[in-house]
């Protein structure tokens, strides 16, 4: 492979808090190493689209702190098809870019591989998504921020259960992860958590929650994985068998959104400058990650092929000793 003089770099999928904090290392790393940088706008729709613009250390200013991504972002269909990855690699050939830096999730890493491996194409991820799903890191853009935004919103819904005596149940993001469930379940102190990881006996959590009513316990807040089910389906399982007044809220797309906290903000400077370097030592088809606060570089296949664990048990033995 020829040395590195432009590179190119997109975030993918479902925008996450620290986005931006990571295009701005890639650009500024990038730039102190005399590689110009070309951002692409939507995705792998800018990709194909030829929709770019360049960028330089100026570009980037003032963005550390903002939520969402300045380069847009897109789940693209016509990525996943042939057709489209052609045009794709057309676009980075026309532009003479010699790598590509991918900020998303699975999704994106999916496509990254695929493209990568058929165009024989340097391509380095940095996982961005609120869903902390990509094996082999401990941590990816956006998780932290979410779960404090969920937190933050299930201590005021807290004030409510506790004042007027109420079940609530809460119903968190994460596709198919129990991450965000668990993390605010435990540091929000609520009683029941549910998770796509683990099956869970409706009768057990409403056992529970009337054993708690007699002993005089007067609110619960139940969170619910997305993944798992629909807040308002359980929510009327729970008033059915115990009698016992509930009450849904959804916090949706709040937790994707807002300024990233400062751990998101660290994660994505580091993700960004690292993924510059793997580029440099001539590394493809891998993605950044942190395990026990060391950057490491995960194979693509790695991280698309497996399940995540959650320490799903410990947490939940914990959450039911607490309340
Ligand atoms: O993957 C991030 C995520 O926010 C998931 O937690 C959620 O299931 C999904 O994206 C929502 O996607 P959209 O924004 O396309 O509705």
């Amino acid at each position: 492979m020829g040395k590195i003089k432009r590179i190119g770099v997109l975030t993918s999928g479902g925008d996450s808090a620290g986005m931006n904090a990571a295009i701005r290392a890639v650009v500024r790393t990038a730039t102190v190493k005399k590689i110009e940088v070309v951002g692409f706008i939507r995705g792998y729709e800018g990709l194909i689209n030829a929709d770019y613009r360049r960028m330089d250390s100026r570009s980037v200013s003032g963005i550390v702190n903002l939520g969402g991504t300045v380069l847009k972002t897109a789940r693209s269909k016509r990525f996943a098809a042939k057709e489209g990855r052609r045009q794709a690699y057309a676009t980075l050939k026309n532009l003479s870019i010699d790598g590509l830096v991918v900020i998303g999730g699975d999704g994106s890493f999916r496509g990254a591989e695929k493209f990568g491996r058929e165009y024989n194409f340097p391509v380095i991820g940095i996982p961005g998504t609120i869903d902390n799903d990509i094996a082999g890191t401990d941590f990816t853009l956006g998780s932290d921020t979410a779960v404090n935004v969920a937190l933050d919103a299930v201590d005021k819904i807290r004030d409510t259960a506790t004042s007027m005596e109420r079940i609530f149940v809460i119903e968190v993001m994460g596709r198919n992860s129990g991450y965000i469930a668990l993390q605010v379940a435990l540091a929000g102190g609520c009683e029941e958590v549910l998770i796509p990881e683990r099956n869970f006996n409706i009768n057990k959590v409403c056992e529970s929650i009337t054993e708690g009513n007699i002993r005089g316990k007067i609110s619960w807040i139940v969170i619910v994985a997305e993944g798992r089910g629909k807040a308002a389906d359980i929510a009327d399982r729970i008033h059915k068998i115990t009698g016992l007044e509930t009450r849904v809220t959804v916090l949706g797309h709040i937790q994707r959104g807002g300024r990233p906290t400062y751990a998101d903000r660290v994660l994505g400077a580091k993700f960004g400058s690292f993924a510059v370097e793997l580029l440099l030592k001539g590394q493809t088809l891998k993605t950044t990650g942190i395990k026990s606060q060391k950057l490491v570089s995960i194979d693509f296949n790695y991280a698309i092929k497996n399940k995540k664990l959650l320490e799903a048990d410990s947490y939940l033995k914990l959450i039911k000793i607490l309340t």
